[in-house]
């Protein structure tokens, strides 16, 4: 039997609360219109993994994805990046990689191929030369309509980021955005529930206090969650337990603290 609150779900096993369902619909949309899209919320809170629902549910006949996940990319590296999941090899300029890029994509349309779709996850480490860049990839296509769907994932000081007067630019060439939340009182206890059950798996019970616990100290974040329900069951299996009480919860929060250098 496969272990609940495991770490990569495949696309099928989503738990769709009305946050995550809310922003595949509006990251569908991003790609149907060839937005420029922003999706950003808490780390954990489920970002990367809709975007591989995306992805994986696109019609591989019409969209080609491209995701890249941006550690700190400057725009040399992030059209090299682009350009080598395109099979190209980067050059090692600037400006030749700028030159390429714009020649495969020139001959992508002559040829008909299937629509880009850009993905650049982790986008809170832009470097500010890239943020600027992105006006660039973005405005190659304003001449006509735009070619192809370029979706920013980041936490939320991405957001904040966008705010700043110097990046209104690409601020406002953003169509559509979500901002992911962590998941409800009564959406928490569901999303345990549903990763008990896609494992086949009924017990042990989270009593409604435990429950409780755990949502406070997660606020609802996917991760949290996970790593906290997944400890407690490996704490009720040892132990024997058939419910899993709010002291056991406690002592798996306390231990997290511990671990982390927060207490004790
Ligand atoms: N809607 C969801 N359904 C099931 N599991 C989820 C969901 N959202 C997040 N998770 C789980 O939470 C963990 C963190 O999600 P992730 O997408 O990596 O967060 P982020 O990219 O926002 O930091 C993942 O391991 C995933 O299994
Ligand atoms: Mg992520």
């Amino acid at each position: 039997m496969n272990k609940p609150f495991s770490r990569h779900i495949p696309a099928s096993t989503l738990f769709e609360s009305a946050g995550h369902r809310e922003a595949l619909a509006r990251l569908r949309l991003m790609v149907e219109n060839n937005y420029l899209g922003l999706l950003t919320g808490e780390v954990g809170s489920g970002k990367s993994t809709l975007i591989r629902c995306l992805l994986e549910g696109l019609d591989n006949m019409c969209y080609q994805p491209v995701y890249i996940s941006t550690s700190s990319l400057k725009p040399r590296d992030f059209y090299g990046e682009l350009l080598r999941s395109l099979g190209e090899v980067p050059p090692y300029s600037l400006a030749k990689a700028k030159r390429l890029w714009g020649d495969v994509l020139t001959a992508r349309q002559e040829q008909g191929d299937r629509t880009l779709v850009i993905v650049a996850d982790e986008a809170q480490e832009m470097s500010e030369a890239m943020l600027v860049e992105l006006r660039f990839l973005v405005n190659h296509q304003m001449d006509s309509c735009s070619l192809f769907p370029v979706i920013l994932v980041g936490q939320s000081e991405l957001r904040r980021t966008l705010r700043l007067k110097k990046h209104e630019a690409i601020a406002q060439r953003i169509s559509l955005q979500y901002h992911l939340s962590g998941l409800t009182p009564d959406e928490t206890k569901a999303y345990v529930k549903h990763q008990m059950q896609t494992v086949g798996m009924t017990t042990p019970l989270f009593s409604d206090t435990a429950m409780g616990r755990i949502h406070a100290a997660s606020q609802g974040i996917p991760r949290l969650i996970n790593h906290f329900c997944s400890q407690a069951l490996h704490d009720a299996d040892q132990r024997g337990h058939e419910v899993i009480e709010e002291a056991h919860i406690s002592r798996v929060l306390a231990d997290y603290d511990r671990q982390r250098g927060v207490a004790g």
